[in-house]
């Protein structure tokens, strides 16, 4: 076999530290009211497979929203930035970061991907080193809602990093200025931030962003049950839950429930746990927040960071933003 390339791969997540996490969330999640676990444990191999399927779908227009704005603006961004290296937060398959990689140039080009799912890292590196023989790309697998350590990286050049996708609507409102603030930390004066974000828009287009016709992120949605039965041992019938998404007004956000179909009682055999669903009862399996450019603007600059940049798709409400960090901010 000829023209195999390599790039490096660091799992942070090893199986223990995985475990460990998936079990305090899920036993954390399942005992709280409401019950509420987070998103992080969707990725599995399916998982990443049933998200790519979403971004395809007629209602779930951000993806292909946030495609359009990088298709216009990746040379404006690389011209403004001239980054050298690349860090994407929650890459999945790299698709969309290809506009990027190649409006910077992928030639010597350091590229680190960061993702819980250990497929869809080697899915994506594998392909890129194959279309770009000279990237030099360092896959992490890491949950960037915990502290990690990135691999050695240029110390001269600008670093760009990328938060898109509007993943940052994973974290509520007041987790996500500590959490922006935490990037703006490591973050040295010349760096760039590459924020990608969902605009507030018609609440039924919201919806149906999160409920689709075909029932694909209904899939993705269980496609938690099938994840907690293989890791922890768990009895859950998917077919005793029904998915639903609905909009809170007050949070500014779409979640994504599970609502159990009867009173059940579920066994989850590596916690040790008997659950008890009520009939009709709903568990938050995600929250995804949506923003106006204003409000961003706003949490960024309460996180010592400033908007250059806004580029907004005011059909698709989604915008991209550029930021950097604001000078005379102490550092924590
Ligand atoms: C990957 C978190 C941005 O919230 O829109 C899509 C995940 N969940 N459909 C989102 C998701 C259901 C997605 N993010």
């Amino acid at each position: 076999m000829t023209g195999t390339r390599t790039y490096g791969y660091t799992n942070t997540l090893d199986a223990g530290h995985y475990a460990k996490a998936l079990r305090a969330d899920i036993r954390g999640g399942l005992t709280s009211i409401p019950k509420s676990t987070a998103p992080t444990w969707f990725y599995d191999a399916r998982g990443s497979e049933l998200f790519e399927e979403i971004t395809q779908l007629e209602e779930y227009p951000l993806w292909r929203a946030e495609l359009g704005l990088f298709t216009l603006h990746a040379h404006d961004i690389a011209a403004r930035t001239g980054a050298r290296s690349l860090v994407e937060l929650g890459s999945g398959s790299s698709t969309k970061t290809k506009l990027i990689l190649e409006a910077l140039g992928p030639n010597g080009l350091h590229y680190v991907p960061v993702d819980v799912s250990e497929d869809a890292l080697h899915q994506a590196s594998a392909q890129l080193v194959q279309d770009y023989p000279r990237l030099v790309l360092h896959a992490l697998r890491a949950d960037f809602t915990a502290p990690f350590v990135l691999p050695e990286l240029p110390a001269d050049s600008p670093r760009l990093i990328a938060f898109i996708g509007s993943t940052l609507g994973n974290f509520r409102r007041p987790a996500r200025v500590p959490f922006l603030r935490e990037l703006r930390d490591v973050m040295r004066p010349q760096d760039f931030l590459l924020l990608g974000a969902d605009l507030v828009k018609d609440t039924e287009e919201m919806i149906l962003a999160y409920d689709d016709g075909d029932g694909v992120t209904a899939a993705f949605d269980k496609n938690l049950l099938h994840v907690l039965n293989r890791e922890l041992r768990a009895d859950f019938d998917p077919d005793a839950f029904e998915h639903r998404a609905v909009w809170s007004e007050a949070e500014q956000h779409i979640e994504m429930r599970l609502r159990s179909r009867a009173d059940q009682q579920v066994k989850i055999r590596e916690l040790d746990l008997t659950v008890h669903f009520d009939r009709g009862e709903e568990w938050i399996t995600e929250r995804s927040a949506k923003f106006t450019t204003d409000g961003l603007r706003t949490e960024l600059n309460a996180a010592g960071l400033h908007a250059d940049q806004v580029w907004e798709d005011s059909g698709a409400g989604f915008c991209v933003v550029l930021a950097t960090p604001r000078q005379g901010v102490l550092r924590k």
